[in-house]
Parts: structure tokens; C-alpha cells; sequence
């Protein structure tokens, strides 16, 4: 981990949990950033959207963030059922995922369709993690690097700074399955994910990269440590804060 970025530990809590058992957890984690306070990482909380308003009120005054997993591009408009950027700033949240795996299966966003939600989110004054990650099959053909140029590339907002924006690398395969590519192999995405990001951007070498895919305590101090892996992006070990708290302790 470079010493001059300030990590992010985020959870993205997926389509999991009701707002009572929720809450709990995340006044179980505040509890424990408040031991800490917010001195050397920057902790944030993705939750489903039909409870983001409370958990942004219970967070608030806390070193926890909260953020939306998704936003449609437009201000507003016909389209049933979607949430935009100022509807998920307007419930407190300062963050918003876009362009997760997930969504580009499920929902066959493209590179252009994230960019244009990040861009959004960007201007209702949410900072935007964009994600990309390779198939297995990528991988297996040799393809990473390049699936990983054209995503960052064309998904990354206009306007994004180090300030307004976060990259997530998340392999797909590496999602919910326990299975998590060699340190080495992040390294190498890192890097490169760097390097192209000096290629557009004046402030590229402060913007943090997360690293995401099956993170959990028993192997987050060894990938936290790797140079330009600046936090962590985490599912299934984000739901409960005595399984998430180990990773945020491992930037503290
Ligand atoms: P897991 O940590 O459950 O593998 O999920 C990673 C992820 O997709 C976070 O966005």
C-alpha cells in the first residue's frame, strides 16, 4: 500500500439483509471505528437502496460513509424502478458504486452505460467507484490487461480526479467464490491499472485502487500490503462487522 494515498475499506452489502439486523451491524462497526476514530483509512458502507436513508442517519457523525451499489445516468425520468445520482445523494449517501460485475452481467451495462452513471454521479457530488474486472475466460486467453485497459479507459467518468473517483479491481471469478488471484497477479493489474491512469490523468498516482474478490481477515493484511492497492472492496465478509472489522484493521 502506497503511504501517500489514504486507503478505503468499503463493503458492498449486495442485495443482503433488512434494514433492523442491518442497522445492528453497522452501529456494531461504528462502535468500532469510533475506538479508532478516523486517523488512517476512510471506511464506507454500500447497502440496498431501500434503506440507505437510515443507515446514512445512523452513520452520520461517524467515520463511516455510506454509498448507493447503482444509479441510472439521467437526472430523472421514465424509468421504472431505477434510482438516480441525486436520489441516492438525496438520502445522505456520499458515494455510489458503478459498473459492478454484477451489473454488467445482469444487466448488460456497458463500458459507456458506466461511464455516463458515473459521470452522473459525479455531478450530484458522489464520489464514484468505478469497477472493472476480467472473466475467467479473459484471464485463461491471456486477455486481462487489455479487458482491464478498455474498461478503465472508457468506463472512467470525465472530470474524475482522485478526489471524485476510485477504481476497483474486481476479477469475476474472484467474486464470491473464495478463490482470489496470487498477490503477484494483483500487483500486476494494480500496476497497470496505474499506468493507465498516468496516461489520463494529472493526479492518477493518488487515486485509490481497491482490490476486491473473496477479501476477508485471513488475507486482506497480505493484499493490503501490495504498492498501488489502496483498500479493499469486499462482499460477503463486509455483512457483519465482526467479520469486516478485521480488514478495516488491517489499514489502521
Ligand atoms: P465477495 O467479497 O463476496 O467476493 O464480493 C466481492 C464484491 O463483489 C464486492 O463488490
Amino acid at each position: 500500500m502506497s503511504n501517500t494515498v489514504r486507503p478505503l475499506i468499503a463493503g458492498n452489502w449486495k442485495m443482503n439483509g433488512l434494514s433492523d439486523e442491518s442497522g445492528a451491524q453497522l452501529k456494531a462497526l461504528i462502535e468500532k471505528t469510533n475506538s479508532i476514530g478516523n486517523a488512517n483509512c476512510d471506511v464506507l458502507i454500500c447497502p440496498p437502496a431501500t434503506f440507505l436513508r437510515e443507515m446514512s442517519s445512523i452513520a452520520a457523525g461517524s467515520v463511516v460513509s455510506i454509498g448507493g451499489q447503482d444509479c441510472h445516468s439521467a437526472e430523472k425520468g421514465a424509468h421504472t424502478g431505477d434510482l438516480s445520482a441525486n436520489m441516492i445523494a438525496d438520502t445522505g449517501a456520499t458515494y455510489c458504486l458503478v459498473g459492478h460485475s454484477e451489473r454488467r452481467t445482469d444487466h448488460n451495462e456497458t463500458n459507456g452505460m458506466v461511464k455516463a452513471k458515473a459521470e452522473s454521479a459525479l455531478a450530484s457530488n458522489l464520489i464514484a467507484v468505478v469497477c472493472v474486472g476480467e472473466t475467467l475466460e479473459e484471464r485463461e486467453q491471456g486477455k486481462t490487461l487489455t479487458v482491464i485497459t478498455d474498461q478503465v479507459k472508457n468506463s472512467l467518468p470525465k472530470g474524475a480526479t482522485a478526489k471524485n473517483t476510485v477504481v476497483a479491481y474486481e476479477p469475476v471469478w474472484a467474486i464470491g467464490t473464495g478463490k482470489t488471484p496470487t498477490p503477484s497477479d494483483v500487483a500486476e493489474v494494480h500496476a497497470h491499472i496505474r499506468k493507465d491512469l498516468q496516461g489520463i490523468l494529472s493526479d492518477a498516482d493518488n487515486m485509490r485502487l481497491l482490490y476486491g474478490g473473496s477479501v476477508k481477515g485471513s488475507n486482506a493484511s497480505e493484499l493490503m500490503a501490495l504498492e498501488h492497492v489502496n483498500g479493499a472492496l469486499v462482499g460477503g465478509a463486509s455483512l457483519k462487522a465482526a467479520d469486516f472489522w478485521p480488514i478495516v484493521e488491517t489499514c489502521i
